[in-house]
């Protein structure tokens, strides 16, 4: 301008050349242009516009169209999640070269170089992405509320194994900074182990784990039992059912009566254990016997225990009271009688002594009797002639002279020497009355023995259906009288109030007659009754008569004390009436109330009342209680005061009363585990085994001469009860019945044993008539003695 004006004063006026930077003149750079010129110019490489630019010298001198030629950049990268290194500018040159990081937690994480290109842009951008965890692949497995993609660092998810797999519970993981999942726990499927079971194999192949419900079978090693191969199941709680454990098979202790283990006993035997046993003293083998385990498990080699015992005593010419054993235990006392015609006459009583000797022993001699011929007062003969001494049932005959009269008119009687060294009678010549045979009198042998003299008295019985005429028969110059000594048994009449018998009365009627009665008009029955006069003289059938009322019967320590409808008679039917003892402490029999039928009696004799009434100790389970009171005996009304003891105290006690000779209960002692075993009568029981003092096991034995109905059993208590236990079956005692049978009672007390046999011997006299066998066999049977045959026939008189 201030050139202008300094030159256009003076020359023409025109624009200067254009001063554009990074420009250049197309065609040639003037100093001047002239106004309206139109030129053009090209900015630089690198400078835009890149096409040529128009100019014109507007005629202020000023150039329209200008463009400012600026530098061709690249604009700042735009790159999200990420910073230019050294910071960020607006452009950047072409060619240019930066780099970048992407934000922490994303990558790459690396610095990431970048060229300003020619066209402006970016070359070698790399986005910034997230860094993330990917979706965890865990086998059988589900992740709880659905699986995504990718997971940020620190998410927290849970998953859950499928059933079956464990853990059962839900897994929390969590994605790391690493993008690595942690606290993954791997599920794996719920498997039992192995079984343990000692002492056996799995069938086939073991494995370590075994899926729920498999079945395998295991087989126990040899020597061990079960033998055969067990089936095991994999339940759902990955246990085993149907374990069965392998136990050693082993010998039970060996069970030898009357021996003791030497050691001690154990419950079980390795097979091959060889272990020795001793017999209680008193038992043989004395000698320890050594038995051996086998595999069987039975024990070999075992010899019983058998007692020590006496063999029967042989003494000649004596017999065994009460029948011979093959064998006696030591200490046994029995005693033997010499035979017939042999002394001692008593009894001797014999022991076993420890050595197996007999002590005691009286041997039998010979029992003879001395013929005194001092006798001679009206004897004329004697025979045998001279003969003084004579054996057991020999006969001495005396001819006597005929001023001595027999009552049988005999002039000759004969002595017989007897087994007691005397004469049945003293011989001589003396009125003496004989056997009376043939007069309906039994066991003549019995009653007439020894003197019989003048004046000798005698009781005796009669046949059956013949009945005595006299308390006793005696000895008169006539023989014995009465006369007969037996008559027919015959029934009087019979004597029934209140009736009439039919056809009449006659003195007497034959045994098995029958006849009939008629009751007075106002008394039943009023239909005829038939009776019958029975073998003992007897009627049998008898009805009383009765207008209905029942008698008053004697009262004896008893009194009335209730009585329906009265107290007092007369009693008519459905009468009652209630007794009670007169005195408390006295015993009452029979029943409290009776009452009248309407046949007129009683339907119970009245009761009675007598003796004290007292109980004894209750000796039932004893061993388990503690009394308050130790007595024998314990009066009506008292209480015994019990306490139960360990273990089976899980009731503490209680009371028993003793009332009327009875206690009204037993001693009530429990335990969880077992009640005390069963008790047995008459007998016992051993302990076999026990469990923490409770008795589990037991074995019984009966007293002497009681014989048990099992033998050689244990029995168990199971599941808290005791399994039946056996009895003891009663002994019989030979006592006065076996008369009626004709036998004869042996002397002194006999019992014989259940199942046993004993032999008697038919009275004097008498046999059974089969080959006049003259004893019988009898036998016992729980407590009855059992007599099939008796001594019904007579031996052939002499
Ligand atoms: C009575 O009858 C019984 C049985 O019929 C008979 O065994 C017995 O011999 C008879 N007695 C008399 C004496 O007739
Ligand atoms: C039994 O007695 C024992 C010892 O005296 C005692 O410990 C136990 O508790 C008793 N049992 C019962 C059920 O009373
Ligand atoms: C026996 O009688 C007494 C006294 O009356 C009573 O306490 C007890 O419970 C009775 N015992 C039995 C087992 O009935």
């Amino acid at each position: 301008m201030f050139v202008c004006l300094f030159v256009c004063l003076f020359t023409e006026i025109m624009c200067a050349a254009p001063n554009i930077e990074n420009a250049e003149i197309v065609r040639g750079q003037r100093l001047n242009y002239r106004i309206n010129s139109r030129i053009k110019y090209k900015c630089h490489p690198g400078f835009e516009p890149e096409q040529p630019v128009h100019i014109t010298c507007d005629s202020q001198t000023q150039w329209t169209g200008i463009q400012q030629c600026t530098e061709i950049m690249c604009a700042a990268p735009n790159i999200e999640n990420a910073e230019i290194v050294g910071g960020q500018r607006l452009n950047y040159r072409i060619n240019s070269r930066i780099k970048y990081k992407c934000r922490p937690g994303f990558e790459p994480e690396q610095p990431v170089h970048i060229t300003c290109d020619s066209q402006t842009q970016w070359t070698g951008i790399q986005q910034c992405t997230e860094i993330m965890c990917a979706a965890p692949n865990i086998e059988n497995a589900e992740i709880v509320g659905g699986q995504r993609l990718n997971y940020r660092i620190n998410s927290r998810i849970k998953y859950k194994c499928r059933p079956g797999f464990e853990p059962e519970q839900p897994v929390h993981i969590t994605c790391d900074s690493q993008t690595q999942w942690t606290g993954i726990q791997q599920c794996t499927e719920i498997m039992c182990a192995a079984p343990n079971i000692e002492n056996a194999e799995i069938v086939r192949g073991q494995r370590l784990n075994y899926r729920i419900n498999s079945r395998i079978k295991y087989k126990c090693h040899p020597g061990f039992e079960p033998e055969q191969p067990v089936h095991i199941t994999c339940d759902s709680q990955t246990q085993w059912t149907g374990i069965q454990q392998c136990t050693e098979i082993m010998c039970a202790a060996p069970n030898i009566e009357n021996a003791e283990i030497v050691g001690g006993q154990r419950l079980n035997y390795r097979i091959n254990s060889r272990i020795k046993y001793k017999c209680r003293p008193g038992f043989e083998p004395e000698q320890p016997v050594h038995i051996t385990c086998d595999s069987q498990t039975q024990w070999t080699g075992i010899q019983q225990c058998t007692e020590i015992m006496c063999a029967a005593p042989n003494i000649e010419n004596a017999e065994i009271v009460g029948g011979q054993r093959l064998n006696y235990r030591i200490n046994s006392r029995i005693k033997y009688k010499c035979r017939p015609g042999f002394e001692p006459e008593q009894p001797v009583h014999i022991t076993c002594d420890s050595q197996t000797q007999w002590t005691g022993i009286q041997q039998c001699t010979e029992v003879t009797c001395q013929f005194e011929s001092i006798i001679t007062s009206g004897v004329k003969r004697i025979i045998p002639e001279g003969q003084t001494v004579f054996k057991v049932g020999e006969n001495v005959e005396i001819i006597c002279t005929e001023k001595h009269l027999f009552s049988t008119k005999e002039t000759s009687k004969s002595f017989t020497c007897q087994s007691n060294g005397k004469w049945d009678r003293k011989p001589g010549c003396e009125i003496t009355c004989e056997v009376p045979h043939d007069q309906q009198v039994s066991g003549l042998e019995y009653y007439f023995r020894g003197d019989m003299k003048l004046g000798a008295k005698r009781s005796y019985s009669c046949k059956s259906e013949y009945r005595k005429t006299a308390e006793e028969a005696t000895c008169t110059r006539d023989g014995w009288i009465p006369k007969p000594l037996c008559a027919e048994m015959m029934c009087d009449p019979p004597r029934i109030p209140n009736a009439e018998i039919v056809g009449g009365q006659r003195i007497n009627y034959r045994i098995n007659s029958t006849i009939q009665y008629k009751c007075s008009p106002g008394f039943e029955p009023e239909q005829p009754v038939h009776i019958t006069c029975d073998s003992q003289g007897q009627w049998t059938g008898i009805q009383q008569c009765t207008d209905g009322t029942c008698q008053e019967q004697e009262l004896k320590n008893i009194e009335i004390i209730f009585g329906y409808p009265s107290l007092t008679s007369p009693y008519k039917s459905g009468h009652i009436l209630v007794f009670r003892c007169t005195d408390d402490n006295m015993r009452f029999y029979g029943q409290y109330s009776v009452k009248c039928q309407p046949d007129g009696r009683w339907n119970y004799p009245y009761p009675q009342c007598g003796g004290t009434v007292q109980c004894s100790k209750p000796t039932k389970n004893l061993q388990f209680v503690t009394l308050s009171d130790e007595k024998t005996e314990y009066g009506n009304s008292e209480s015994l005061i019990y306490t139960c003891k360990k273990p089976y105290n899980e009731s503490a006690g209680g009371v028993l009363m003793c009332q009327n000779g009875n206690w009204n209960g037993t001693y009530n002692c429990r335990n969880k585990i077992c009640p005390p075993p069963p008790y047995l009568q008459h007998g016992d029981y051993s302990i076999i085994s026990t469990k923490d003092d409770v008795i589990t096991a037991v074995s019984y034995t009966c007293q002497s001469y009681y014989v048990l109905t099992k033998q050689h059993e244990v029995y168990k208590c199971v599941d808290g009860k005791w399994e039946t236990p056996p009895k003891c079956l009663r002994p019989c005692e030979i006592d006065d019945i076996v008369k009626k049978y004709n036998l004869q009672l042996p002397t002194g007390k006999v019992y014989i044993r259940h199942a046993e046999k004993y032999r008697l011997n038919c009275r004097d006299g008498w046999n059974t008539g089969s080959e006049m066998k003259a004893y019988v066999d009898v036998s016992c049977s729980d407590g009855n003695l059992q007599i099939d045959k008796s001594c019904d026939a007579q031996n052939n008189s002499k």
